[in-house]
């Protein structure tokens, strides 16, 4: 193992001032003809490059499907996917980087005229073979993964030299998509395939809900700011929290896209990952240190620590209309809602329950704290990111919460309404707001990037802090796995024997006394 693989180029996540590598850098798309590609890779390569974070004099991006488009139908597409203000010269430039190969995913032809196209780059910016870096992201099904990884790893490596200097080593990296497996035992599979051929620093398996803004900031303010402040550390566990709620809404919902979808369903496609992610940083122990290996130690032992879920702490749904998609099977049982309780066994959290929930198709509405007299603490990832609290106080309570935290926080929080107005001392709820909104006034200019930038220029430094690795992965699957076989098992019995019941739009998939939540 090169030891350049194996040293994490950023200690600290405050500062990128470590992770500067030279050399000749291809990005290989596998899938170039594909959604994810058009929607998010290549707009979030297109991106970093016009914003000089991928230096022309050193960036080459390789587009490689099976369908047989030309080198400049893929540069029009790639030039017509950005909805930002670009120079004309960065579009010329841009498409000039870029490339297309045809080829299937399990030839050797294919694969080895790649190779040819990386290695002809590599040669015209006079790079040394063994400083070349080499990036492959795969926007694919994950059935095509297995020859794929065996068609890289056998034909399109870097040609490094073993024991080469660390500071002058290339690399080759593979970026992989979820869903990873459809359980415990199917991800193994995939991770077993991928290990024979890949050491684990080469891998980034991408979770996208780990490059949005204020999932990176509840790192710092939840990781840091939550161990660091004397505001939230001492409320942070079961004495203080009744209970955490992670939700995830969309109010659309397959439309055409139900084919991926209906063989996954909703617990697969977000709550096992993304809500499973925001989880970990929620309610995970204090990292030793912010060093991503001793972050994602720590995510790992939380998961470790979530009891079996209980099937009455478990509610599935059906959008009503969900089967009309031409892309659904007619008889689909599917759950396209989900609502999942975890429970933490350790100090920390015993007895709280986390309540995770996901729906598409969802009508718009607000999440609010039913008992009255609790107070809030709200992370809003999307859209209109903002982090805020919401009290309930007198106002003389409020006045000394409001000094508290103007000087033992340091935050900037607007203090609203706290007292009804009239003669009544009656309490009404106020809004402590940190809304980038709000911080957005202030920071001018500062751009919110998104996800796939992030993670994608993550993966270029060498940075794995937010990506998913093998043992949480493992961890994660073992959590839902029973659950999902009980569904998957289930399904059609229970739709014979409960029947549907419709509420709100909603058909409920699973008998009366499930629909606990
Ligand atoms: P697509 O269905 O668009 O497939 C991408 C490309 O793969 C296609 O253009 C096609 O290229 C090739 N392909 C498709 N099916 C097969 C097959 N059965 N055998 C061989 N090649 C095939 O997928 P997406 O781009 O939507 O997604 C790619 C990956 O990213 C998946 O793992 C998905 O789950 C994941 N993902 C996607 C998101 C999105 O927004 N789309 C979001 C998050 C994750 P060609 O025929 O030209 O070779
Ligand atoms: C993807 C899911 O991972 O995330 C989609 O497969 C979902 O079903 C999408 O729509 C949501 O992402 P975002 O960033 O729009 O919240």
């Amino acid at each position: 193992m090169r030891s350049s693989e194996w040293s994490y180029r950023s200690d600290s996540f405050w500062s990128n001032d470590n992770v500067a590598e030279t050399g000749c850098l291809s990005i290989i798309v596998l899938g170039a003809s594909g959604d994810l590609a058009k929607e998010k890779t290549f707009p979030a390569l297109f991106h970093l490059y016009c914003q000089g974070f991928l230096p022309p004099s050193e960036v080459h991006i390789l587009g490689y499907a099976r369908t047989k488009i030309s080198d400049d139908e893929l540069r029009n597409r790639i030039a017509g996917l950005t909805d930002i203000l670009i120079e004309p010269a960065d579009i010329f430039s841009v498409r000039e980087a870029v490339k297309y190969v045809s080829g299937s995913y399990d030839s050797a032809e294919g694969f080895q005229l790649l190779d040819k196209e990386i290695a002809m780059h590599e040669i015209s910016k006079s790079s040394q073979e063994v400083s070349s870096r080499r990036l492959f992201y795969l926007a694919l099904p994950p059935s095509v993964y297995p020859p794929v990884y065996r068609m890289i790893r056998k034909y399109c490596m870097n040609k490094y030299i073993k024991y080469f200097p660390a500071d002058l080593s290339g690399w080759t990296r593979v970026v992989v998509e979820k869903p990873f497996g459809k359980d415990l035992d199917s991800a193994e599979l995939l991770g077993s395939q991928i290990g024979e051929l890949f050491d684990e620093p080469q891998i980034y398996r991408i979770d996208h809900y780990l490059g949005k803004e204020l999932v990176q900031n509840l790192v710092i303010n939840i990781s840091s700011g939550r161990f660091a402040n004397r505001f939230f550390l001492p409320l942070w566990n079961c004495d203080n929290i009744d209970n955490v709620r992670i939700v995830f809404r969309e109010d659309f919902g397959t439309e055409g896209h139900g084919g991926y979808f209906d063989e996954y369903g909703i617990i697969r496609d977000i709550i096992q990952n993304h809500l499973l992610q925001v989880f970990c940083l929620v309610a995970m122990e204090k990292p030793v240190s912010l060093k991503p290996e001793h972050i994602r130690d720590e995510k790992v032992k939380v998961l470790q620590s979530v009891l079996p879920i209980k099937d009455e702490e478990v509610v599935l749904g059906q959008y009503e209309g969900y089967r009309d998609d031409v892309t659904v099977p007619d008889h689909s049982n599917t759950p396209t809602f989900a609502t999942v309780i975890l429970r933490i066994h350790n100090e920390r959290w015993e007895g709280i329950p986390f309540i995770l929930k996901a729906g598409k198709a969802l009508k718009k509405g607000r999440y609010t704290c039913e008992k009255q007299g609790r107070n809030e603490f709200v992370i809003r990832l999307q859209p209109s990111e903002a982090m805020y609290m919401k009290l309930t106080m007198s106002y003389d309570q409020s006045y000394c919460f409001y000094e508290c935290c103007f000087h033992v926080c340091r935050l900037s929080f607007m203090l609203q309404h706290v007292k009804q107005p009239g003669l009544e001392m009656s309490a009404v709820q106020s809004e402590l707001d940190l809304s980038v909104m709000r911080l957005g006034q202030r920071y001018q200019g500062v751009m919110i990037r998104e996800a796939y930038e992030r993670l994608v220029l993550d993966t270029i430094r060498g940075d794995q802090q937010h990506f998913v690795r093998r043992d949480e992965l493992k961890a994660a699957w073992k959590i839902f796995t029973p659950l999902l076989h009980r569904i998957d098992n289930e399904a059609d019995e229970l739709s014979a024997k409960a029947g549907y019941v419709q509420t709100h739009g909603y058909i409920w998939a699973l008998p009366p006394h499930r629909n606990l939540l």
